[in-house]
This record gives C-alpha cells, structure tokens and sequence, in this order.
C-alpha cells in the first residue's frame, strides 16, 4: 500500500509536463495519496527540495508550457553518492513511490535510483525528441512538431518571394524523428536526418533536378544531429547558383501552449501511471503503443534503441516533386 508518491520533471522540458503534474496530483489525490512535486529535477532530491502537490495547486496549468516544478541536467546526480542522497530524500519524506516524468536520460537517473531506494519508480516519457523506446509518441512531440509546421510555413513564403533555397534546422540533437514528422508535414524538398546519412552532392542533385523541374525555391529540414548546418549552407551557397539561407527555430519548440494531443497523452499516461503504482508495480514507463496506453519495463525504456520509420523518409521524397 503506497501513501505518497513523490513527482520528477527531469532533462529537457517538454510541453504537456504541467499536464502530466497536474494528472498525476488529481488521480493520486482522488485515490487517498499524498503528493509531492520535488524541484529542478534531480536536484530537488540533493538538496530535498520539493513542494506539495494538492488538487487546486495544479489548478491552471494544463495549458501552459514548460514545467511548474522547473528541471534541470543534473550529471551530478549518478555520480558517487548522488542516488543514496536521493534515496535518503525519498526515505525521509516517507516517499513510497517517484513518477518520473522526461526522457531517456530521466529514466536511466531512476534506474540508478531505484537501486538503492525502496521507493517504486515509474516513468512517464515526456520529450520533444520522441526518442524514448516502448511508447510510439512522448509528451510535447506533437507541440513541438506543430510549433515546427507553422514558423516554416512561413519560411516558405518568403523563400517563394525570393526563390530561395532555406536549410530549416530543427531540434533533435540525437535523432530525427521531429525533422522526419516536420519535413514530411511541410513538404520538404529534403529531409535531413542522423539516421540518413547525405551528401552535399546528394542535395546539390535534388537541387538542380528540382530547378529542372521549374521549382526555383526549396526548403531542407535538417535535424540539429545530422550536422553542423551554419557549414552546410555555407558549402551550399558555395557550390549552387540559387540564394541559400539559414533559419535555426531552435528552443521555441521546446515551449508554448501544449497542443490537445499532448495534453491528452500526458493525462492518460499519468492517470495509468498511478493506477499502476497503487497495484504496486513499478520499475516500468508507460507509453502509447499502436494507439493503446501500454508500458515497458524501464530498463528497456532507459536504454533501447527505438526506431525511426525510414519508409516515411521515402514518402516525403516522393510527395516532393
Ligand atoms: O530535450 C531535447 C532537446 O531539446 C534536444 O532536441 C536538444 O538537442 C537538447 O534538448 C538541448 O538541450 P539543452 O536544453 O541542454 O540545451
């Protein structure tokens, strides 16, 4: 029997995290439990800093971005002594139970954890990356892709006007599924991403078959993993006759309003999340697999590979012409 379930936001932000909060304090709530909402991630467990999460403190919040209980990178806490001390934080405030809310990074921080707590810990997969193994879609991804969607369409206008060719990078330090998800929805005339490598000559290809085919202004979505894009247009505006330009949407996709999608997701991840730790499960992440609420071991979760749909790659080239 848990009383009290201690809330994480952990890595990167992501929107749709005060939706998850919120979730996770009003489902907990309405089953008996206490709730508290440990601060700046990982550090609030160093430095036992945390603040409690009732059903009107979380009133308010589901629209808005970012996380109420802020985050933060901390490396600090999987190195010697970083999980005992969370573990004692945890032990002290009688937390039964940690939700931890972000992306692979966060789950591999309670994996380390929930070595040495008693404590069960779940994870609910919260990043713009929608990188994280075992769940088809994470909290935010859906924001930050529309976020992505509507400032290229707008590139795309005064790439026209100008005939154009316009390197868009996009988040995704590691992986590209937002450039895939964004490329295909813009109508990308290339799509550059970590897990696809290409060649300056492959787009300088696309490129002249393209203005061979009347297309005299061009838009390449590029994920910030595939590269260094300021050397890229720099070699591009080098090599072809068109004006070649950069535009970096960058951290404005990590922010704004969470879309319905990812408001929805991070409600019913945090609702099964706690129905789950009130049966006594944990070490597990929920996820949405083939459009059903699911969940992972953690350990999967933490350190799988997931894999990117390649065949979409294909798709955006075809429609592309
Ligand atoms: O959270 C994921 C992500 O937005 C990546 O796409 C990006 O590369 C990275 O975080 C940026 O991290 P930071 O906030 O530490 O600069």
């Amino acid at each position: 029997m848990i009383k009290t379930i201690g809330v994480v936001t952990s890595g990167g932000d992501a929107p749709g995290m005060n939706a998850a909060i919120r979730a996770v304090t009003r489902v907990g709530h309405s089953r008996g439990l206490q709730v508290i909402g440990f601060e700046r991630g990982w550090e609030g467990l160093l430095s036992n800093c945390y603040k409690k999460l009732t059903p009107r403190s979380v009133g308010g919040i589901i629209q808005l971005g970012g996380t109420m209980l802020h985050t933060l990178r901390c490396p600090t806490f999987e190195e010697p002594g970083g999980v005992e001390k969370g573990a004692e934080t945890l032990r002290q405030n009688n937390v039964d139970a940690l939700v931890v809310i972000g992306g692979d990074g966060s789950f591999r921080g309670a994996l380390s954890l929930g070595k040495v707590s008693e404590a069960l810990m779940i994870g609910i997969p919260a990043t713009i990356d929608n990188d994280v193994y075992g769940t088809d879609e994470t909290i935010g991804f859906d924001t930050a892709v529309n976020t992505a969607v509507s400032t290229i369409d707008k590139i795309r206008d005064t790439a026209i006007s100008h005939e154009r060719l316009f390197i868009v990078e996009v988040m995704g330090r590691k992986r590209g599924f937002l450039a895939l998800e964004v490329g295909l929805s813009v109508g990308a005339e290339v799509i550059l991403i970590p897990e696809a490598p290409m060649t300056l000559e492959d787009i300088m290809e696309i490129n002249e078959e393209n203005a061979r085919k009347g297309k005299r202004a061009g838009i390449v979505v590029a994920a910030e993993g595939f590269g260094d894009s300021n050397k890229l247009a720099h070699d591009l505006q080098n090599r072809i006759n068109s004006e070649v330009r950069l535009s970096i949407i960058g951290y404005a996709q990590r922010g704004g309003s969470p879309t319905a999608r990812s408001r929805l997701l991070a409600s019913l991840f945090a609702e099964r999340a706690v129905e789950l730790l009130c049966e006594g499960k944990g070490n597990v992440a929920v996820g949405l697999q083939k459009g059903a609420i699911a969940c992972v071991e953690l350990q999967s979760a933490a350190n799988k590979r997931k894999e990117l749909d390649l065949r979409m790659l294909k798709v955006a080239e075809m429609l592309s012409i």
